[in-house]
């Protein structure tokens, strides 16, 4: 199979396109390379510095699938510059849809989000619920999503709005709750967490990669599924890592309500099943820091990268 990965030098493409590669698929990974490009060489990856919105320069010629991952991607870089927001996770997202269709490409797989609910005192938040979402990242998912499910009737569409991704990739994320706590006791030994009383989902980085690929090989599947089965506090997490490093909690307000457990019992029924948790991830961080081979850096936070790179 060949899959364009759009944003595929991002935290999640650079674990993705290496496990495609493994499989035998042939990869073209799109990005603008915004926090760089660790992505490997192999022969049959194409690796293209490309912007998902000029979609007319997009060869789709030969491709059987897309994984759609380009976004600006989570909500203080969404606030940064709506209108970019807007073209980038939405407006493109549109024409990339009906440029997709156009030539004939059978399957589009899209990176939502489980924060397209808000605020939910549901105690279970299934894929049926209405939407309301908060940010402008938010929203830019939510129409995506719309967009792309009318296409339904011409391509196999799959939704999945993935918990928050913790875990290792070689482009790193520290501005993920557990990543960011976890290097916070690493680096200073204290955890400061912002209210700690919201619940969250959580999903490893291996399973939400495993995930794509098991929709890609699985294209009967289609639909909007959920993806995370860790609902657990901000708290929690920082005492599940102050249990591994010794670290003092500070707790401090929080301005943002966002509370959800997202129920994932669809995604389980289809038979995929992850296998890595939040301690995984964890641990894999620790070690990886206490081999000198995980260093904190501002290109490791979406938000202070793009203030001082992206926008500058
Ligand atoms: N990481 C999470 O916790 C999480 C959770 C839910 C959903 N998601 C979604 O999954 C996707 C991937 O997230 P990530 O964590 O890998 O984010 P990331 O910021 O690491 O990767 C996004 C990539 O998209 C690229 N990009 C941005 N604008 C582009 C454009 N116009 N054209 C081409 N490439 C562009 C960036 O250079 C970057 O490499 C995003 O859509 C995100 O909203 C992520």
């Amino acid at each position: 199979m060949k899959v364009l990965v759009t944003g595929a030098c991002g935290y999640k493409g650079s674990v993705l396109v290496p496990k495609l590669l493994a499989k035998g698929h042939s990869v073209v990974a799109l990005d603008t390379q915004w926090f760089g490009n660790f992505l490997p060489e192999h022969a049959k990856l194409t690796v293209l510095k490309q912007d998902v919105r000029q979609v007319a320069e997009i060869d789709l010629d030969g491709i059987d699938s897309i994984v759609h991952l380009a976004s600006v991607a989570n909500d203080p870089c969404g606030d940064l510059d709506p209108k970019l927001t807007w073209e980038i996770s939405a407006l493109a997202t549109m024409q990339l849809a009906d440029m997709a269709y156009r030539k004939g490409i059978k399957h589009f797989v899209y990176a939502s989000s489980g924060s397209v609910y808000g605020v939910k005192d549901e105690a279970q938040v299934t894929e049926d619920l209405v939407l309301e979402p908060i940010s402008e990242y938010n929203k830019t998912k939510m129409v995506s999503e719309r967009v792309l499910l009318s296409y339904a009737d011409k391509m196999a569409v799959q939704i999945v709005r993935p918990a928050t991704v913790c875990g290792l990739s070689p482009r790193m994320r520290l501005d993920v709750s557990v990543n960011m706590l976890t290097m916070q006791a690493l680096k200073n030994g204290v955890i400061t967490v912002f209210g700690g009383d919201q619940t969250r989902p959580n999903i490893h980085i291996d399973d939400i990669t495993d995930l794509y690929v098991f929709l890609l090989e699985n294209p009967q599947h289609t639909g909007v599924y959920n993806a995370g089965f860790e609902n657990i506090s901000i708290l929690d997490i920082a005492h599940m890592v102050s249990q591994k490093i010794k670290a003092k909690i500070e707790v401090t307000p929080s301005n943002d309500p966002r509370s959800y457990r997202i129920n994932s019992d669809k995604l389980l029924a289809t038979g995929f099943k992850p296998k890595k948790t939040v301690s995984d991830a964890i641990d894999e961080i620790i070690n990886r820091y206490q081999q000198g081979e995980l260093v904190d850096q501002d290109r490791w936070y979406n938000l202070k990268w793009m203030q001082q790179e992206v926008l500058k």
